[in-house]
């Protein structure tokens, strides 16, 4: 349980609140690449709860500028994308992607005013099938490379889904091994409706989350926020084993279908206080994605509209099937979790009331992100940097962010093993578990 001041720290994120101004201190995405193609039109977006206007100049440069002309408030997304800026429909301000307004041709010759003009305007990057930028102040940090950005184009899938709660809600869920052997729970699918992918492609059985509903839980803190260790028993008496994480501020890593051979990561990223966009990356570390993957990644496209909203949505009860819940569905809400997470944390209110809750030990991830994330909000308020915010290009690697889903075949114990593995991987990078 949380106060409500706790709660609105956690939660608040447009301008001037402590929260929002965690979220600035980090890049954030506010676009997948392919929603910009080059000669694109512009692509008004709302990010933390700011009015923006997304554009590539003609040299095919993203920009993100204040939604609103300068002048006298015009829509800036209708403008046309010219002379090495975008132009103003209304009197034809040009601004480039520095917000510096270039022209004001409307002024005659000698009484224009455009070196007084300063338009909001944030710095972007495009990165990993995607456009960050930075809304902070103050020098932009180093974008972190994750292994799943670094990755070759052609090893990563990547997709937007609407969700219409707050942000910090739905990446709660990613920090909660538990709740995959209920919500996500199904067995004996009708052949009608099962995957059309086939084949082995790594990913353990659904049924070793049905076989211990009550794992245990380990957490720990490490430099880019809360490793998760999550511990079942299998039938045969083995340990089924995992690895996620929370990363700062708003991020997590699931194995998903990679397994640990490459992962999910998923940013949760505020339109506004009630509404996110939640940015799945899909990787695979070995090898490009294979048709099995692509035809994967399109069941997930086929649950979603042209403009990345959830077909199954509050308004139409997410297509509930209560004959489905007799027989193979535990939520009834179809086959596919993204979707199942979604109505969830959709359900819980725009704003989960924090003050109302009754945690538990399995909540014990979800209660270590959200003391570190508070800590950060008020270091920063204190003025002290907050962690994970990257500056040295050492420091921009991350062999220590691992993600493991696997059955441990020599029956050790899973301290044991995680330090051998974390070792094996780690060990010529100085970190320590
Ligand atoms: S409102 Fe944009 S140029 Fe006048
Ligand atoms: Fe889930």
């Amino acid at each position: 349980m949380l106060t409500q001041e706790e709660n609105d720290l956690l939660t608040y994120t447009s301008p001037g609140t402590p929260g929002g101004a965690l979220l600035r201190q980090y890049w954030q995405p506010v676009a997948l690449s392919e929603e910009l193609p080059e000669s694109g039109a512009p692509l008004p977006v709302r990010i933390l709860s700011e009015d923006l206007v997304l554009f590539r100049d003609d040299r095919g440069r993203p920009g993100l500028l204040g939604l609103h002309c300068s002048h006298r408030r015009a829509d800036l997304s209708y403008g046309r994308v010219e002379d090495g800026g975008l132009r103003c429909l209304y009197h034809g301000w040009l601004y480039d992607i520095h917000g510096n307004c270039l022209e004001q041709p409307c002024e005659a010759a000698g009484r224009d005013f455009r070196h007084k003009v300063r338009h909001p305007a944030y710095p972007c990057q495009e990165f990993g099938g995607l456009i960050f930028a930075y809304m902070g102040s103050g020098e932009p940090p180093l974008l972190p490379a994750y292994e799943a950005l670094n990755a070759p184009p052609g090893h990563r899938l990547v997709t937007k889904i609407l969700h219409e709660c707050n942000y910090f809600q739905a990446n709660e869920g990613n920090l909660d091994p538990s709740h995959v052997s209920f919500l996500h729970r199904q067995s004996n699918v009708p052949q009608n409706l099962k995957r059309t992918v086939k084949g082995s492609d790594g990913r353990l059985p659904l049924s070793l989350y049905a076989a211990d509903m009550a794992p245990e839980i380990e957490t720990e803190e490490t430099d880019f926020g809360i490793r998760i260790f999550s511990i079942r028993k299998t039938d045969e008496g083995r340990t089924f084993f995992r690895v996620t994480n929370f990363i700062l501020p708003n991020l997590a890593t699931i194995p998903g279908p990679m397994s640990g051979d490459g992962y999910n990561l998923y940013w949760h990223v505020p339109i506004d206080d009630t509404n996110h966009w939640r940015y799945d990356i899909v990787f695979r570390r070995s090898a490009p994605m294979d048709e099995k993957d692509i035809q994967r990644n399109q069941e997930i496209l086929d649950e979603l509209t042209a403009d990345h909203k959830p077909i199954r949505n509050k308004s139409n009860r997410y297509l509930q099937d209560r004959e489905s819940m007799k027989t193979w569905s535990f939520s009834g809400m179809g086959r596919i979790f993204n979707v199942q997470d979604t109505a969830i944390v959709e359900g819980c209110g725009p704003i989960v009331d924090r003050t109302q809750e009754f945690l538990g030990p399995s909540d014990k991830a979800i209660i270590a992100a959200r003391r570190m994330v508070l800590r950060a909000i008020r270091d920063l308020d204190a003025g002290r940097e907050p962690p994970h915010v990257i500056r040295r290009a050492e420091a921009n690697r991350f062999p220590h962010l691992m993600i493991v889903s696997e059955v441990i075949a020599d029956g050790s114990d899973w301290k044991s093993y995680w330090k051998n593995k974390f070792t094996a991987v780690n060990q010529y990078e100085g970190q320590s578990p």
